[in-house]
């Protein structure tokens, strides 16, 4: 026998048994984004390398180490990424397409996004995000509005115990300055700090308070606060923003270390992290904030932004652990044909069909003895059997119930079954 071919580390299979909590999710998004103004966008899911070095930045973990990166075929000199994240593609897109420029823009996408990580439950290699971006709007309302929609998203799917983290990270000059004083605080202590946090000392010193190591937690609390250097403006928006969150009965907590691993944030940054202990560490299920600079350093005219994105692996896993979604089947019904009538049952399993555009139907593949059959019937969890044993007759029997088998000529079966299939158990 052939050697089995595996998926490729931290890209998994997405199996029909889990696809009910997918489609519950994404139905709710769909519905959700909607209801709040946030139109569908695709993007493709291949773009030039230059466009996330630029919007992710140049000194990320994302650009750094976790770019799947590859030369184009036609012209070696083109640099093309798998998209690790979704945000910078909108911005392109809409540039492109002239949506951007002096008007306001609500836009939500879905699909896989592609990080080179080290895998563990709930990060992987490939995997799905749901995001929305909303363009040209300054105010706090919007940042308001947008956190209110994801927080509406949990309560519709019983996640309303996801903590909302917030944190302001000011103007890029306010950041600037703030920038020094940490460089100047953690060079003091060379000797407490890690690899990681050496290498970003220079290049990106707010992500060592994102730290993960537990033996540099005390260093990084004693490091001087970012809230107590942001500009006017920006303290303002932020006060604004956490006055209509607790008006709309949005608790929040908030958090002064969280910086995010992505360059293009000014302002508003949040987090939803779920208490749910075994997705251990990868507990954030929704992330996002305010860019204000992204548009122009992708070459358009200034215009503000602010969006989030959703691990839907992550948020799946929650669902399917806590059993909420009803997964029963929602199958009518099995059609079993005696072999010999095979051609005037799967005629009338069309006409069926047709005559119930709602109904769900398998009809019994492979052939096999109308024992056989049942046993199958049995097994697919439908709640009717349908049995063609006759060229002319099929019978209508509950699988679910003790009820006496009902037979009908085909003819009468097309003008009967829709009224009994809808109203029976
Ligand atoms: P991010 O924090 O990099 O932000 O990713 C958002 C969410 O995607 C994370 O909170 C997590 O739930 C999920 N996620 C990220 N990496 C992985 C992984 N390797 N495996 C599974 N899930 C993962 C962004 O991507 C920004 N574009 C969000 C944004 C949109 N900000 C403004 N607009």
């Amino acid at each position: 026998m052939a050697t089995l071919i595996k998926s490729a580390k931290g890209m998994n299979d997405i199996l029909p048994v889990d696809m009910v909590y997918w489609h519950t999710l994404e139905a709710a998004v769909r519905r959700l984004f909607t209801s709040y103004g946030f139109n569908e966008i695709r993007t493709p899911i291949v773009e030039s390398t230059d466009l996330f070095c630029r919007a992710v930045g140049e000194v990320t973990d994302i650009v750094e180490k976790e770019m799947y990166t590859f030369n184009d075929k036609e012209n070696e000199k083109t640099s093309l990424s798998l998209r690790p994240e979704g945000t910078a593609g909108c911005v392109r897109a809409g540039l492109e397409h002239g949506l951007l420029y002096n008007q306001q823009q609500r836009f939500w996408y879905a699909g896989p996004m592609f990080r080179h990580e080290r895998q563990q439950k709930g990060r992987y290699r490939q995997f799905t995000q749901i995001g929305a971006e909303a363009f040209g709007m300054t105010g706090p309302d919007i940042d308001a509005d947008v956190i209110a929609m994801t927080a509406r998203l949990w309560s519709e799917l019983g996640l309303t115990d996801n903590r909302l983290e917030l944190n302001s990270l000011g103007t890029p000059e306010s950041r600037q300055a703030y920038r020094a004083l940490l460089v100047e605080y953690f060079s003091a202590y060379p000797d407490q700090l890690d690899e990681d946090s050496k290498r970003r000392l220079h290049t990106n010193p707010l992500r060592i308070l994102d730290t993960k190591n537990p033996d540099m937690k005390v260093l990084v609390a004693g490091a001087p606060n970012l809230q107590d250097h942001l500009d006017t403006e920006s303290a303002e928006h932020f006060a604004q923003l956490q006055e209509i969150l607790t008006a709309m009965g949005i608790e929040f907590v908030l958090n002064p270390r969280l910086v995010r691993g992505l360059d293009y944030y000014t302002r508003t940054v949040f987090e939803w992290i779920t208490p749910d202990a075994d997705l251990g560490s990868q507990s954030t299920v929704c992330a996002g904030g305010r860019y204000d600079g992204l548009v122009e350093q992708l070459g358009g005219a200034p215009t503000s932004g602010f969006g989030f994105a959703m691990g839907v692996e992550r948020l799946v896993h929650i669902l399917k652990n806590r059993e909420l979604v009803s997964t029963h089947p929602t199958l009518d019904a099995y059609l079993m044909v005696s072999p010999e009538y095979l051609v005037s049952g799967m005629a009338f399993a069309e006409r069926l069909r047709t005559a119930m555009p709602t109904l769900t139907l398998i009809t019994n593949g492979g052939g096999g003895s109308l024992k056989a059959q049942i046993k199958r019937a049995d097994k697919s969890g439908a709640r009717f059997g349908l049995t063609v044993d006759n060229p002319n007759q099929v019978t209508l029997k509950s699988l679910r119930e003790r009820t006496e088998p009902m037979t009908f000529t085909l003819e009468t079966a097309l003008a009967q079954l829709p009224t009994l299939l809808n109203q029976k158990a």
